[in-house]
């Protein structure tokens, strides 16, 4: 008897998704298995096939055995638009928007919400979780991501998918692994020593694998080691389904295949959207593999067998999707909160919350017509948004520079009743100032467009630092809003009044700013990533590959190899390395109150502690807690944090679990996460360069599995 079958021989009524699909491969022929193996990219097809919308992917079901069709949309950050015209859809705040509120609960409901936006647009697999590290930035995606740490990424990129998959739709987890920056993705070689690797981007794959379950991983485009990350056999096999025991299947990103046989011998089950590749790798050539004998029939099986038993796992036979209107006030409300959340407040010298002002100068940014964007395959484009067409060097493929349409001054003159607010589009400096002047206070917004498949520098494009120095010069209560993808330096900081950084806000994110900036929301984002002070500081103080010549269309430079140096210690793990000062730390984030830290006690591996809400208003605290040194080394890490709502005057008792693999360092002989028994030192504070309590722990030794 096979294991999918019972007494009587009936696979159907198994509720295990091994043996579901293995009853269903049974039925199946080698051909019919290898079709599951690759997909399309409904986008580009021509002529498209009936009823098939514009979408990034398509995977052909097989209706003799009620295998459904995989509908593959990006999502990163809601639905996104693949080229369809009038398209519903919700935008999310960036992923370091998301990241920023250091909340589980927020993105696991922002998961949901495009899943159920996805459902009804007829979608069931979302090409979601991208947790690359921000190793590099100037990563031109780092705004789809969730920042420098592998715990705070791990964690939030668990939820997310737990709250996609809750809906019966498959997420994917991506790009595995080490696509830590644009130029060259598709060329380049990423070096990373073993043990630094388990320790930082692995780390935060393995974390939110094991949290959220993901039915797909998809690996990435640049090599690892010299060798493609589709073809890795380390990655793909040995750590993903040994020692992580991963059961779901692996997909390749779009156009990252390049070999048939070698892909699939090295842990690759399926080709996406092969129309992108040189060939249908998975198609007829690997086929041929078979018949040669270079792949084992037992292997095509297995590859057949991951797919299904995701599918099945995550209930897409039971839940078929199908096409309907998306609940947009539903979305409208997680978007909002997830802004209003994600905004965060760098500097203030009192002059927010907006209070008893009669003048406002709105300035710059396009604030009249709406919130700028990230660009690329995540680009989700709801009703109302404004196409610019894209500066040069962007790739052709993207949809432009997209505002969604919540503009912040229609907020702020919503907000700001019997207020005279007036508004000056920043192209002349000179002009914006003399407003400034005229006005109680100017506000200006400073965007910054970053895509996929290029990088960004750390400099606020098109003059906009003259522009705000000119404004602030004329009137010191300047606030600056940022819109931007990456960090940016602020020549201007010492000058203005105020700084908050709102990311790519979403399809709400007007009045998420607007909220914030007249205390209806104190804000409570923190920094996911650090604000280098200056490129010196840098791991990397150039952009790798960034001075090589694009070769092709494509966007490609000659390959080119990239050493992370770095190992482990990224972001703020490389300032404390190297005692350099950012502009803002990791963690970082001002309130409308203040908050007290009192009476750290270590049990083991909890940090109890007391925090208070010293200030007049309710609001947030993430309070943080750090590694700050181990048996035999120093350094510092993350280990745990709590998001404390507080009333003034309210004092509460905190518990932080440090997570046990962030105490550990990855031994290459026991193959295992392994804590050296002695002292560790740990911080309790407001962000990674502030200690405001101190305390130890003594451990004794193990394995941490
Ligand atoms: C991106 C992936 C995306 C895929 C499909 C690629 O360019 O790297 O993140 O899911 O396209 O659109």
């Amino acid at each position: 008897m096979r294991q999918s079958e019972d007494k009587r021989g009936n696979a159907a009524v198994s509720s295990d998704p091994d043996a579901r699909a293995e009853a269903l491969l049974d039925q199946m022929t080698l051909d019919e298995q290898i079709g599951l193996l690759s997909g399309h990219m409904p986008s580009v097809l021509k002529p498209r096939p009936e009823g098939i919308q514009r979408s990034a992917g398509w995977v052909p079901g097989l209706r003799r055995l009620g295998i459904p069709d995989l509908f593959e949309t990006d999502a990163s950050l809601g639905v996104s638009a693949a080229g369809r015209r009038d398209d519903q859809a919700t935008a999310l705040p960036s992923g370091l928007a998301l990241a920023s509120s250091w909340s589980p609960e927020l993105a696991e409901e922002a998961g949901a919400m495009i899943a159920g936006e996805a459902r009804a647009k007829g979608f069931n697999c979302l090409l979601a979780g991208g947790v690359n590290l921000t190793r590099e930035p100037r990563n031109g995606r780092n705004f789809e991501y969730l920042g420098e740490d592998p715990l705070l990424a791990g964690v939030l990129c668990g939820a997310s998918i737990r709250g996609i998959q809750a809906r019966h739709i498959v997420s994917t987890i991506k790009h595995f692994a080490l696509n830590s920056q644009e130029t060259g993705r598709m060329v380049m070689s990423a070096h990373l020593d073993e043990a630094a690797f388990r320790e930082s981007d692995l780390l935060a794959f393995q974390i939110a694998i094991e949290a959220g379950q993901p039915g797909s991983v998809m690996c990435a485009y640049n090599r690892v080691d010299g060798t493609y990350a589709s073809e890795n056999a380390w990655l793909l096999t040995d750590v993903l389904r040994g020692d992580w025991g991963y059961k779901g299947w692996v997909m390749s990103d779009w156009g990252a295949v390049h070999s048939a046989a070698p892909a699939a011998n090295a842990g690759l089950d399926q080709q996406s959207g092969r129309e992108f590749d040189v060939q249908p790798f998975f198609v007829g050539p690997l086929k041929d593999a078979v018949v040669a004998g270079e792949v084992p029939t037992a292997r095509i099986r297995e590859m057949a067998h991951r797919y299904l038993r995701s599918m099945l796992a995550c209930g897409v036979f039971e839940h078929p999707v199908s096409n309907g209107t998306p609940d947009l006030a539903a979305g409208a409300a997680v978007t909002r909160r997830a802004a209003e959340a994600g905004v965060v407040l760098l500097k203030n010298d009192g002059l927010l919350p907006l209070e008893g002002v009669r003048r406002i100068a709105v300035i710059g940014g396009k604030a009249d017509i709406g919130v700028m964007s990230g660009g690329g395959s995540s680009q989700v484009v709801p009703q109302g948004s404004t196409r610019f067409d894209p500066p040069p060097g962007a790739p052709r493929w993207t949809a432009g520079v997209i505002y969604q349409p919540d503009p912040p001054l229609e907020a702020i003159r919503a907000r700001a009743a019997n207020v005279q607010v007036a508004f000056d589009d920043g192209a002349d400096p000179a002009r914006a100032a003399k407003l400034a002047a005229e006005s109680d206070v100017a506000i200006v917004f400073a965007v910054e467009w970053a895509t996929e498949a290029v990088d960004t520098t750390l400099v606020l494009p098109d003059g906009q630092d003259a522009l705000i120095a000119a404004v602030a010069a004329a009137n010191r209560r300047t606030v600056v809003a940022l819109e931007t993808g990456n960090p940016v330096f602020m020549p201007w900081l010492g000058d203005v009044g105020a700084v908050v950084e709102a990311w790519y806000p979403g399809s709400e994110g007007g009045k998420a700013i607007a909220a914030v900036l007249f205390g209806d929301v104190n804000p409570a984002g923190r920094l996911p990533i650090t604000f280098p002070a200056s490129t010196e500081a840098l791991a990397h103080k150039a952009l790798p590959g960034g001075d090589l010549p694009i070769v092709n269309d494509r966007g490609d430079t000659p390959p080119f190899d990239v050493d992370y140096v770095e190992g482990a210690d990224v972001g703020y793990r490389w300032y404390a390395r190297t005692g350099a000062r950012p502009l803002f730390p990791f963690g970082f984030g001002l309130s409308y109150t203040t908050f007290r830290y009192a009476n750290l006690a270590m049990d083991g591996l909890a940090a109890s502690f007391d925090v208070t809400n010293a200030g007049a208003r309710t609001g947030i605290e993430v309070a943080q807690l750090y590694l700050t040194g181990a048996p035999g080394r120093d350094g510092q890490r993350l280990l745990g944090w709590a998001r404390v709502a507080l009333e003034p005057g309210e004092t509460r008792r905190v518990t932080v679990d440090a997570n046990p693999r962030l105490l550990a360092d990855w031994s290459l002989e026991a193959r295992a996460f392994v804590i050296a028994g002695g002292e560790y030192r740990v911080a309790v504070g407001p962000d990674a360069a502030t200690r405001v309590l101190e305390g130890a722990t003594t451990l004794l030794g193990g394995r941490v599995d």
